[in-house]
């Protein structure tokens, strides 16, 4: 099973049952991971509904929708007692504070998760660990198609690895050649996107210095690679009673 972007539903074990239908697209890789370029019409708020035979205290609303949406989904989903998990493209952080605000009022449960993906998080984990023993790191990212570069993973690692005390790749820290790659954030990570259709999307951050390489990669082949991080967020979500913001918490 796999929903579809723009969508929220309501689960409750086994049932998966959709609550609005607005315009989705077929999801594919490269929407999961570029969602926040697509300019597809923005769903309306449809209100939730409750289906005969989803039981209150296990259903969870998973919500795939907009980040302009998410804040009256998680009210309407806390009215019918049913917990959130809000996975949508660039989520404002005002937005999570406003829902965490809400949650801590109503004691309910809600995960905001930027990424259901466990191999990005085990990714992040792995560079910041290996960031306080290498001084060069560039990351090298691949997709079948040119957009949204560089991507939300890629922005997310050199966040992860920036305002550790450490200025990387210190040679040369001039950007003016562009072969060189881009400079994201502060402290000197580099990224250097490859776009060749028929490759699969995939993250590669190098770690070096004199001697030796460090090489962490994740490779994503199917959109199904999502399905365990949701399903991890789904069982450990029904026993929260508040807001909790980034998968990684779980694992
Ligand atoms: C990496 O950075 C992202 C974005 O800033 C953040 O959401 C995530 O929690 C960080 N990952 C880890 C493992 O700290």
């Amino acid at each position: 099973m796999w929903v579809k972007e723009g969508q929220a539903f309501a689960l409750s074990f086994p049932l998966l049952l959709p609550l609005s239908f607005p315009s989705p697209l077929p999801p594919t890789i490269e929407d999961h991971n570029s969602r926040k370029t697509q300019k597809s019409p923005s769903p309306s708020p449809s209100p939730l509904k409750m289906t005969e035979g989803q039981s209150k205290s296990t259903a969870v609303v998973v919500d795939f929708t907009d980040s302009s949406t998410v804040y009256d989904n998680v009210k309407q989903a806390t009215a019918f007692g049913m917990r959130s998990i809000v996975h949508v493209p660039q989520i404002k952080m005002e937005t999570v504070s406003a829902l965490s605000a809400f949650c801590e009022k109503a004691s309910m449960g809600c995960l905001v998760a930027p990424t259901l993906s466990i191999g990005s998080i085990l990714l992040q984990q792995a560079a910041i660990s290996a960031s306080f023993h290498y001084n060069n790191v560039e990351i090298v990212e691949s997709k079948p198609n040119a957009r949204d570069f560089p991507s939300q993973d890629a922005i997310q690692i050199a966040n992860n690895l920036t305002n550790l005390g450490q200025i990387y790749n210190r040679e040369d820290i001039s950007t003016d050649i562009p072969a060189r790659g881009q400079v994201l954030g502060e402290d000197g990570v580099r990224v250097h996107s490859l776009v060749l259709p028929g490759i699969s999307s995939s993250t590669t951050v190098y770690f070096s210095r004199p001697g030796e390489v460090y090489t962490l990669k994740h490779d994503v082949t199917d959109v199904q690679s999502l399905m365990p991080g949701l399903l991890l967020a789904i069982r450990k979500v029904v026993r929260l009673k508040n807001l909790v913001y980034g998968l990684e918490k779980f694992l």
